[in-house]
Protein backbone atom coordinates (compact mmCIF):
# COMPACT_ATOMS: atom_id res chain seq x y z
CA UNK A 1 0.00 0.00 0.00
CA UNK A 2 2.43 2.53 1.00
CA UNK A 3 4.88 1.31 -1.24
CA UNK A 4 2.50 1.65 -4.16
CA UNK A 5 1.92 5.67 -3.10
CA UNK A 6 5.78 5.98 -3.21
CA UNK A 7 5.32 4.88 -6.46
CA UNK A 8 2.59 6.90 -7.67
CA UNK A 9 4.19 9.63 -5.65
CA UNK A 10 7.78 9.17 -7.41
CA UNK A 11 5.79 9.04 -11.06
CA UNK A 12 3.97 12.11 -10.17
CA UNK A 13 7.07 14.20 -9.01
CA UNK A 14 8.77 12.48 -12.53
CA UNK A 15 5.45 14.11 -14.34
CA UNK A 16 5.47 17.48 -12.64
CA UNK A 17 8.72 17.87 -13.63
CA UNK A 18 8.78 16.74 -17.17
CA UNK A 19 5.47 18.93 -17.32
CA UNK A 20 7.33 21.77 -15.51
CA UNK A 21 10.11 21.79 -18.07
CA UNK A 22 7.57 21.82 -21.09
CA UNK A 23 4.99 24.76 -19.96
CA UNK A 24 7.98 26.38 -17.37
CA UNK A 25 6.21 29.73 -19.11
CA UNK A 26 3.11 29.05 -17.21
CA UNK A 27 4.09 27.52 -14.13
CA UNK A 28 6.51 30.47 -13.03
CA UNK A 29 4.84 33.34 -11.00
CA UNK A 30 5.86 36.69 -11.69
CA UNK A 31 5.43 39.29 -9.48
CA UNK A 32 5.71 41.99 -12.00
CA UNK A 33 5.58 42.64 -15.98
CA UNK A 34 7.65 44.86 -18.06
CA UNK A 35 6.50 46.52 -21.48
CA UNK A 36 8.10 48.96 -23.71
CA UNK A 37 6.78 51.75 -24.86
CA UNK A 38 7.65 54.15 -27.71
CA UNK A 39 7.14 57.41 -28.95
CA UNK A 40 5.92 57.44 -32.42
CA UNK A 41 5.59 61.36 -34.30
CA UNK A 42 5.25 60.39 -37.48
CA UNK A 43 1.22 61.19 -37.23
CA UNK A 44 0.31 64.86 -36.55
CA UNK A 45 -0.63 63.40 -32.69
CA UNK A 46 2.17 61.80 -31.36
CA UNK A 47 1.60 58.31 -29.73
CA UNK A 48 3.12 56.14 -26.90
CA UNK A 49 3.05 52.71 -28.42
CA UNK A 50 3.52 49.64 -26.21
CA UNK A 51 4.07 45.71 -27.91
CA UNK A 52 2.45 42.67 -26.70
CA UNK A 53 2.77 39.10 -28.07
CA UNK A 54 -0.35 37.86 -29.30
CA UNK A 55 -2.07 34.64 -31.07
CA UNK A 56 -0.56 31.00 -32.06
CA UNK A 57 1.63 31.55 -33.60
CA UNK A 58 2.61 34.35 -31.22
CA UNK A 59 2.95 37.56 -33.34
CA UNK A 60 4.56 40.93 -31.96
CA UNK A 61 1.45 43.47 -31.98
CA UNK A 62 1.68 47.27 -31.49
CA UNK A 63 -0.62 49.11 -29.59
CA UNK A 64 -0.96 52.92 -28.74
CA UNK A 65 -1.34 53.47 -24.93
CA UNK A 66 -4.49 54.71 -23.31
CA UNK A 67 -3.86 55.30 -19.72
CA UNK A 68 -7.60 55.80 -19.44
CA UNK A 69 -8.69 53.32 -21.75
CA UNK A 70 -11.29 50.33 -20.41
CA UNK A 71 -10.16 47.68 -22.46
CA UNK A 72 -7.45 46.29 -25.17
CA UNK A 73 -8.90 46.47 -28.51
CA UNK A 74 -7.13 44.90 -31.87
CA UNK A 75 -7.85 44.85 -35.12
CA UNK A 76 -9.27 41.58 -36.15
CA UNK A 77 -10.54 42.03 -39.68
CA UNK A 78 -7.34 42.45 -41.34
CA UNK A 79 -4.35 39.53 -40.67
CA UNK A 80 -5.45 38.26 -37.24
CA UNK A 81 -4.26 34.11 -37.75
CA UNK A 82 -4.59 32.40 -34.44
CA UNK A 83 -5.31 28.68 -33.36
CA UNK A 84 -6.17 30.10 -30.09
CA UNK A 85 -8.35 32.68 -30.85
CA UNK A 86 -11.95 31.83 -28.89
CA UNK A 87 -15.38 33.34 -29.08
CA UNK A 88 -16.81 34.29 -25.64
CA UNK A 89 -20.36 33.68 -25.20
CA UNK A 90 -22.80 36.15 -24.60
CA UNK A 91 -24.19 36.00 -20.82
CA UNK A 92 -20.89 34.32 -19.85
CA UNK A 93 -19.03 35.50 -16.72
CA UNK A 94 -16.33 36.90 -19.21
CA UNK A 95 -18.92 38.67 -21.23
CA UNK A 96 -19.94 40.61 -18.03
CA UNK A 97 -16.56 41.87 -17.30
CA UNK A 98 -17.30 44.41 -19.67
CA UNK A 99 -19.38 46.97 -18.53
CA UNK A 100 -21.06 47.76 -21.97
CA UNK A 101 -21.46 44.78 -23.89
CA UNK A 102 -24.29 43.69 -26.37
CA UNK A 103 -25.42 40.49 -28.02
CA UNK A 104 -24.84 39.45 -31.71
CA UNK A 105 -25.15 36.57 -33.72
CA UNK A 106 -27.81 34.31 -34.88
CA UNK A 107 -27.36 30.57 -33.75
CA UNK A 108 -24.98 31.29 -31.20
CA UNK A 109 -25.02 34.89 -29.65
CA UNK A 110 -21.68 36.47 -28.79
CA UNK A 111 -20.58 39.04 -26.45
CA UNK A 112 -19.99 41.98 -28.28
CA UNK A 113 -18.21 45.53 -26.97
CA UNK A 114 -17.75 48.90 -28.61
CA UNK A 115 -14.07 49.51 -29.35
CA UNK A 116 -13.14 53.11 -29.72
CA UNK A 117 -10.15 55.07 -31.18
CA UNK A 118 -9.73 57.55 -28.35
CA UNK A 119 -7.12 59.38 -30.25
CA UNK A 120 -9.48 60.31 -33.15
CA UNK A 121 -12.93 59.40 -31.01
CA UNK A 122 -14.47 56.76 -33.67
CA UNK A 123 -15.95 54.17 -32.21
CA UNK A 124 -17.19 50.63 -33.77
CA UNK A 125 -18.85 47.35 -32.54
CA UNK A 126 -16.63 44.14 -32.29
CA UNK A 127 -16.92 40.67 -30.48
CA UNK A 128 -15.82 40.25 -27.51
CA UNK A 129 -12.54 37.48 -28.17
CA UNK A 130 -9.69 35.66 -25.86
CA UNK A 131 -6.44 34.53 -26.99
CA UNK A 132 -2.57 33.81 -25.76
CA UNK A 133 -0.73 36.82 -24.38
CA UNK A 134 2.76 36.89 -23.68
CA UNK A 135 4.70 39.37 -22.13
CA UNK A 136 8.20 39.46 -20.15
CA UNK A 137 8.20 39.49 -16.49
CA UNK A 138 10.73 41.37 -14.06
CA UNK A 139 12.06 42.14 -11.03
CA UNK A 140 12.43 45.69 -11.47
CA UNK A 141 16.06 45.98 -12.80
CA UNK A 142 16.01 44.15 -16.02
CA UNK A 143 13.49 42.11 -18.51
CA UNK A 144 13.31 38.58 -17.51
CA UNK A 145 11.31 35.20 -18.47
CA UNK A 146 8.32 35.50 -20.41
CA UNK A 147 5.25 34.79 -19.28
CA UNK A 148 1.72 33.61 -20.98
CA UNK A 149 -1.77 34.27 -19.90
CA UNK A 150 -3.89 31.75 -22.18
CA UNK A 151 -7.10 33.42 -22.32
CA UNK A 152 -6.26 37.40 -22.22
CA UNK A 153 -10.23 39.38 -23.36
CA UNK A 154 -10.22 41.76 -25.74
CA UNK A 155 -12.27 43.68 -28.26
CA UNK A 156 -12.27 42.69 -32.09
CA UNK A 157 -11.82 46.00 -33.96
CA UNK A 158 -11.52 47.16 -37.01
CA UNK A 159 -10.22 48.88 -40.28
CA UNK A 160 -12.12 52.10 -39.67
CA UNK A 161 -11.53 52.16 -35.95
CA UNK A 162 -7.68 51.64 -36.72
CA UNK A 163 -7.66 54.80 -38.16
CA UNK A 164 -5.54 57.43 -37.10
CA UNK A 165 -3.28 55.10 -35.25
CA UNK A 166 0.28 55.30 -36.58
CA UNK A 167 1.97 52.71 -39.19
CA UNK A 168 2.05 49.09 -38.12
CA UNK A 169 0.11 49.92 -34.47
CA UNK A 170 -3.28 47.73 -34.71
CA UNK A 171 -5.16 48.49 -31.51
CA UNK A 172 -4.86 50.05 -28.13
CA UNK A 173 -3.88 48.74 -24.59
CA UNK A 174 -6.21 50.71 -22.22
CA UNK A 175 -5.17 50.77 -18.84
CA UNK A 176 -7.87 52.28 -16.89
CA UNK A 177 -10.25 51.56 -13.97
CA UNK A 178 -11.82 48.00 -15.44
CA UNK A 179 -11.67 44.60 -14.94
CA UNK A 180 -10.71 44.01 -18.34
CA UNK A 181 -7.81 46.73 -18.52
CA UNK A 182 -4.48 45.54 -19.43
CA UNK A 183 -3.30 45.83 -15.97
CA UNK A 184 -6.35 44.39 -14.58
CA UNK A 185 -6.24 40.85 -16.51
CA UNK A 186 -2.86 40.71 -15.54
CA UNK A 187 -2.79 41.13 -12.21
CA UNK A 188 -5.67 38.44 -11.72
CA UNK A 189 -3.94 36.16 -13.92
CA UNK A 190 -0.92 35.59 -11.77
CA UNK A 191 -2.00 37.31 -8.27
CA UNK A 192 -0.18 40.17 -8.02
CA UNK A 193 -0.66 43.81 -7.10
CA UNK A 194 -3.76 45.84 -8.34
CA UNK A 195 -0.46 48.52 -9.13
CA UNK A 196 1.13 49.62 -12.12
CA UNK A 197 3.66 52.41 -13.38
CA UNK A 198 4.15 53.90 -16.44
CA UNK A 199 7.41 55.76 -17.24
CA UNK A 200 7.03 57.52 -21.05
CA UNK A 201 10.22 58.52 -23.02
CA UNK A 202 10.57 61.80 -24.70
CA UNK A 203 12.87 59.84 -27.35
CA UNK A 204 11.35 57.77 -30.10
CA UNK A 205 12.82 54.51 -31.58
CA UNK A 206 16.32 54.19 -30.04
CA UNK A 207 15.14 55.57 -26.44
CA UNK A 208 12.02 53.08 -25.02
CA UNK A 209 10.32 54.51 -22.49
CA UNK A 210 8.67 51.19 -19.95
CA UNK A 211 5.65 49.90 -17.94
CA UNK A 212 5.82 47.62 -14.80
CA UNK A 213 2.96 45.92 -14.11
CA UNK A 214 3.02 44.66 -10.54
CA UNK A 215 5.25 45.12 -7.58
CA UNK A 216 8.87 45.86 -8.22
CA UNK A 217 11.32 48.40 -7.48
CA UNK A 218 11.66 51.03 -10.17
CA UNK A 219 15.51 51.01 -10.98
CA UNK A 220 16.54 53.89 -13.74
CA UNK A 221 20.34 53.65 -13.43
CA UNK A 222 20.25 56.38 -10.81
CA UNK A 223 22.75 55.23 -8.25
CA UNK A 224 20.85 52.18 -8.30
CA UNK A 225 17.97 53.89 -6.26
CA UNK A 226 14.44 52.33 -6.23
CA UNK A 227 11.99 54.99 -7.55
CA UNK A 228 9.22 53.28 -5.77
CA UNK A 229 10.66 54.58 -2.22
CA UNK A 230 10.57 58.14 -3.61
CA UNK A 231 7.22 59.07 -4.76
CA UNK A 232 4.84 61.85 -3.94
CA UNK A 233 1.39 60.63 -3.77
CA UNK A 234 -2.12 61.77 -3.96
CA UNK A 235 -5.40 60.46 -3.85
CA UNK A 236 -7.48 59.16 -7.05
CA UNK A 237 -10.75 60.71 -7.60
CA UNK A 238 -13.55 58.75 -9.65
CA UNK A 239 -15.33 60.46 -11.85
CA UNK A 240 -19.23 58.98 -11.25
CA UNK A 241 -20.06 59.93 -14.96
CA UNK A 242 -18.34 58.22 -17.82
CA UNK A 243 -15.99 59.84 -19.81
CA UNK A 244 -15.31 57.26 -22.46
CA UNK A 245 -17.06 57.27 -26.28
CA UNK A 246 -19.13 54.93 -25.63
CA UNK A 247 -20.64 53.84 -22.18
CA UNK A 248 -23.93 52.69 -20.61
CA UNK A 249 -26.14 55.01 -18.39
CA UNK A 250 -24.69 55.06 -14.90
CA UNK A 251 -21.42 53.94 -15.38
CA UNK A 252 -18.55 55.80 -13.70
CA UNK A 253 -15.37 56.70 -15.70
CA UNK A 254 -12.77 54.57 -15.91
CA UNK A 255 -9.95 57.38 -16.36
CA UNK A 256 -7.54 58.73 -13.69
CA UNK A 257 -8.82 61.81 -11.94
CA UNK A 258 -6.45 63.83 -9.55
CA UNK A 259 -7.48 66.40 -7.40
CA UNK A 260 -5.64 70.55 -8.38
CA UNK A 261 -6.58 72.85 -6.10
CA UNK A 262 -4.82 75.93 -7.94
CA UNK A 263 -1.84 76.34 -9.61
CA UNK A 264 0.98 78.70 -9.18
CA UNK A 265 3.40 80.27 -10.94
CA UNK A 266 6.95 81.99 -9.55
CA UNK A 267 5.01 81.90 -6.12
CA UNK A 268 1.38 83.58 -6.95
CA UNK A 269 -1.12 81.48 -7.00
CA UNK A 270 -2.72 81.71 -10.61
CA UNK A 271 -6.77 83.41 -10.38
CA UNK A 272 -9.01 80.61 -11.17
CA UNK A 273 -12.83 80.00 -11.44
CA UNK A 274 -12.36 77.33 -8.70
CA UNK A 275 -15.37 75.76 -9.17
CA UNK A 276 -14.38 74.31 -12.79
CA UNK A 277 -11.55 72.81 -10.46
CA UNK A 278 -13.93 69.95 -9.08
CA UNK A 279 -16.35 67.67 -10.35
CA UNK A 280 -19.71 68.22 -10.62
CA UNK A 281 -22.40 65.10 -10.67
CA UNK A 282 -22.99 65.61 -14.17
CA UNK A 283 -18.51 64.55 -14.32
CA UNK A 284 -18.22 68.15 -15.64
CA UNK A 285 -14.69 69.44 -14.38
CA UNK A 286 -11.70 68.07 -12.59
CA UNK A 287 -8.27 67.03 -14.04
CA UNK A 288 -7.61 63.88 -15.61
CA UNK A 289 -4.19 61.88 -16.46
CA UNK A 290 -4.39 61.13 -20.51
CA UNK A 291 -1.12 59.43 -22.66
CA UNK A 292 -3.69 59.58 -26.28
CA UNK A 293 -3.35 63.76 -25.78
CA UNK A 294 -0.19 64.87 -26.54
CA UNK A 295 -0.30 68.14 -24.52
CA UNK A 296 -2.20 69.17 -21.57
CA UNK A 297 -5.67 70.54 -22.18
CA UNK A 298 -6.87 73.48 -20.39
CA UNK A 299 -10.80 74.70 -20.29
CA UNK A 300 -10.52 78.13 -21.44
CA UNK A 301 -10.38 80.87 -18.83
CA UNK A 302 -7.82 78.43 -17.10
CA UNK A 303 -5.40 78.58 -20.41
CA UNK A 304 -6.31 82.08 -20.55
CA UNK A 305 -5.19 82.21 -16.41
CA UNK A 306 -2.42 80.82 -17.12
CA UNK A 307 -0.81 81.72 -20.14
CA UNK A 308 -0.98 85.47 -18.58
CA UNK A 309 0.35 84.41 -15.61
CA UNK A 310 3.86 82.64 -17.50
CA UNK A 311 4.17 84.70 -20.06
CA UNK A 312 4.67 87.66 -16.94
CA UNK A 313 6.46 85.67 -14.98
CA UNK A 314 9.20 84.32 -18.15
CA UNK A 315 9.24 88.06 -18.86
CA UNK A 316 9.93 87.45 -22.75
CA UNK A 317 7.87 89.22 -25.74
CA UNK A 318 5.26 86.55 -27.23
CA UNK A 319 5.90 85.56 -30.64
CA UNK A 320 2.93 85.09 -33.11
CA UNK A 321 2.25 81.04 -32.20
CA UNK A 322 2.33 77.69 -33.69
CA UNK A 323 -0.90 75.64 -33.88
CA UNK A 324 -2.23 74.38 -31.84
CA UNK A 325 -0.44 76.18 -29.42
CA UNK A 326 -1.17 80.02 -28.29
CA UNK A 327 1.42 81.11 -26.28
CA UNK A 328 4.86 81.37 -27.83
CA UNK A 329 8.04 82.99 -27.49
CA UNK A 330 11.78 82.86 -29.26
CA UNK A 331 13.53 79.93 -28.04
CA UNK A 332 17.08 82.04 -27.93
CA UNK A 333 15.55 84.38 -25.42
CA UNK A 334 14.44 81.92 -23.49
CA UNK A 335 17.77 79.49 -22.86
CA UNK A 336 17.73 76.61 -21.28
CA UNK A 337 18.87 74.83 -18.10
CA UNK A 338 19.42 71.31 -16.95
CA UNK A 339 15.59 71.18 -16.34
CA UNK A 340 14.81 71.79 -20.02
CA UNK A 341 13.63 75.02 -21.16
CA UNK A 342 14.67 77.78 -18.64
CA UNK A 343 10.60 78.61 -17.63
CA UNK A 344 9.13 79.03 -14.11
CA UNK A 345 8.04 76.00 -12.89
CA UNK A 346 4.31 75.42 -13.01
CA UNK A 347 3.20 74.54 -9.87
CA UNK A 348 -0.04 71.90 -8.83
CA UNK A 349 -1.13 72.27 -5.59
CA UNK A 350 -2.97 68.76 -5.30
CA UNK A 351 -6.16 67.74 -3.12
CA UNK A 352 -3.74 66.57 -0.15
CA UNK A 353 -1.20 69.50 -0.36
CA UNK A 354 1.70 67.53 -2.16
CA UNK A 355 2.59 70.05 -5.19
CA UNK A 356 3.41 68.22 -8.67
CA UNK A 357 6.08 71.07 -10.51
CA UNK A 358 6.02 71.10 -14.15
CA UNK A 359 9.18 71.70 -15.42
CA UNK A 360 10.71 73.26 -18.47
CA UNK A 361 11.27 69.75 -19.80
CA UNK A 362 7.26 69.11 -19.32
CA UNK A 363 6.04 73.06 -20.24
CA UNK A 364 7.62 73.62 -22.98
CA UNK A 365 7.46 72.70 -26.52
CA UNK A 366 10.64 72.90 -28.84
CA UNK A 367 10.90 72.84 -32.70
CA UNK A 368 14.01 71.82 -34.88
CA UNK A 369 13.45 74.04 -37.48
CA UNK A 370 12.42 77.71 -35.84
CA UNK A 371 13.36 79.49 -32.96
CA UNK A 372 10.50 79.19 -31.27
CA UNK A 373 9.26 77.62 -28.11
CA UNK A 374 5.93 77.55 -27.18
CA UNK A 375 3.65 76.37 -24.18
CA UNK A 376 3.03 72.74 -24.04
CA UNK A 377 -1.02 72.83 -23.23
CA UNK A 378 -3.37 74.04 -25.71
CA UNK A 379 -6.66 76.21 -24.94
CA UNK A 380 -9.77 73.49 -24.87
CA UNK A 381 -12.15 76.15 -25.51
CA UNK A 382 -15.48 76.24 -22.82
CA UNK A 383 -15.82 72.52 -23.47
CA UNK A 384 -12.65 70.64 -23.94
CA UNK A 385 -12.87 67.24 -25.93
CA UNK A 386 -11.90 64.40 -24.81
CA UNK A 387 -9.60 63.96 -28.39
CA UNK A 388 -7.52 66.23 -30.29
CA UNK A 389 -8.58 65.54 -34.01
CA UNK A 390 -12.48 65.63 -33.08
CA UNK A 391 -14.88 63.54 -31.22
CA UNK A 392 -17.73 61.66 -33.19
CA UNK A 393 -20.27 61.56 -30.24
CA UNK A 394 -22.37 58.27 -30.76
CA UNK A 395 -24.43 58.52 -27.26
CA UNK A 396 -24.30 62.17 -26.71
CA UNK A 397 -21.68 64.74 -25.16
CA UNK A 398 -18.89 63.26 -23.00
CA UNK A 399 -18.54 65.46 -20.09
CA UNK A 400 -15.77 67.97 -20.43
CA UNK A 401 -12.73 68.04 -18.27
CA UNK A 402 -10.94 70.90 -17.03
CA UNK A 403 -7.44 69.95 -17.16
CA UNK A 404 -6.40 67.49 -19.00
CA UNK A 405 -2.50 66.30 -18.19
CA UNK A 406 -1.23 65.15 -21.45
CA UNK A 407 1.74 63.15 -22.48
CA UNK A 408 4.19 66.32 -22.87
CA UNK A 409 3.72 66.39 -18.97
CA UNK A 410 4.59 62.82 -18.15
CA UNK A 411 7.22 62.25 -20.11
CA UNK A 412 10.55 61.27 -17.88
CA UNK A 413 8.45 61.06 -14.69
CA UNK A 414 7.20 58.18 -13.09
CA UNK A 415 3.73 57.42 -12.85
CA UNK A 416 2.12 55.06 -10.40
CA UNK A 417 -1.24 54.03 -10.56
CA UNK A 418 -2.31 52.18 -7.35
CA UNK A 419 -5.52 50.97 -7.61
CA UNK A 420 -5.68 48.72 -4.19
CA UNK A 421 -4.94 52.41 -2.20
CA UNK A 422 -6.37 54.33 -4.88
CA UNK A 423 -3.68 56.59 -5.24
CA UNK A 424 -1.65 58.12 -7.81
CA UNK A 425 2.26 58.34 -7.00
CA UNK A 426 4.50 60.63 -9.16
CA UNK A 427 7.96 61.46 -9.43
CA UNK A 428 10.23 63.61 -12.11
CA UNK A 429 13.25 61.09 -12.73
CA UNK A 430 14.39 63.81 -15.40
CA UNK A 431 14.96 66.06 -11.90
CA UNK A 432 17.16 62.82 -10.69
CA UNK A 433 19.05 63.38 -13.49
CA UNK A 434 17.82 59.89 -15.13
CA UNK A 435 15.05 59.29 -17.82
CA UNK A 436 12.50 57.15 -18.53
CA UNK A 437 15.07 55.71 -21.19
CA UNK A 438 17.37 54.19 -19.15
CA UNK A 439 15.20 51.10 -17.93
CA UNK A 440 17.41 47.83 -18.78
CA UNK A 441 15.59 45.92 -21.23
CA UNK A 442 18.64 43.27 -21.92
CA UNK A 443 16.88 40.51 -20.31
CA UNK A 444 18.34 38.50 -17.76
CA UNK A 445 17.40 35.03 -19.36
C1 LIG B 1 5.56 47.16 -34.66
O1 LIG B 1 6.46 48.23 -34.45
C2 LIG B 1 7.80 47.90 -34.75
C3 LIG B 1 8.65 49.05 -34.29
O2 LIG B 1 8.15 50.28 -34.74
C4 LIG B 1 7.92 47.61 -36.24
O3 LIG B 1 9.25 47.27 -36.56
C5 LIG B 1 7.00 46.44 -36.58
O4 LIG B 1 7.00 46.21 -37.95
C6 LIG B 1 5.57 46.73 -36.11
N1 LIG B 1 4.76 45.54 -36.26
C7 LIG B 1 3.85 45.40 -37.19
C8 LIG B 1 3.06 44.14 -37.16
O5 LIG B 1 3.65 46.25 -38.05
C1 LIG C 1 -17.35 79.37 -12.68
O1 LIG C 1 -17.56 78.15 -13.35
C2 LIG C 1 -18.86 77.60 -13.13
C3 LIG C 1 -18.88 76.23 -13.78
O2 LIG C 1 -18.57 76.28 -15.14
C4 LIG C 1 -19.90 78.54 -13.71
O3 LIG C 1 -21.18 78.01 -13.50
C5 LIG C 1 -19.78 79.91 -13.05
O4 LIG C 1 -20.64 80.84 -13.66
C6 LIG C 1 -18.34 80.42 -13.16
N1 LIG C 1 -18.19 81.63 -12.37
C7 LIG C 1 -17.67 82.75 -12.85
C8 LIG C 1 -17.54 83.88 -11.90
O5 LIG C 1 -17.28 82.84 -14.03
C1 LIG D 1 21.17 44.74 -17.80
O1 LIG D 1 20.68 43.50 -17.34
C2 LIG D 1 21.47 42.39 -17.72
C3 LIG D 1 20.74 41.13 -17.27
O2 LIG D 1 20.40 41.17 -15.91
C4 LIG D 1 22.85 42.54 -17.08
O3 LIG D 1 23.66 41.46 -17.50
C5 LIG D 1 23.48 43.85 -17.55
O4 LIG D 1 24.71 44.06 -16.87
C6 LIG D 1 22.55 45.02 -17.24
N1 LIG D 1 23.07 46.24 -17.84
C7 LIG D 1 23.30 47.35 -17.14
C8 LIG D 1 23.82 48.52 -17.89
O5 LIG D 1 23.10 47.42 -15.94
Amino acid sequence: MISSIRIILSLGSFLLLFISSTTAKTSFRPKALVLPVTKDISSSTPQYVTQIKQRTPLVTVNLTVDLGGGYVWVNCQHGYVSSTSKSVACGSAQCSLFGSSSCSGDKVKLCGGFPSNTVTGVSTSGDVRSDVVSVESTDGNSAGRAVTVPKFLFICGSDVVQKGLPKGVTGMAGFGRTKVSLPSQFSSAFSFSRKFAICLSSGTINSKGVIILGDAPYNFGYLNSDISKALNFTPLITNPVSTAPISSLGEPSYEYFIGVKSIVISDKEVPLNKSLLSINKNGVGGTKISTVNPYGILETSIYKAVSKAFVKAVGVKTVSPVSPFGTCFTQHEIGSTQMGPAVPDIKLVLQNGVVWDIIGANSMVQFSNIDVICLGFVDGGSKPKSSQVGFIPMTGDQPTTSITIGGLQLENNLIQVDLARSRLGFRSIFSDHSNCANFNFTSSV
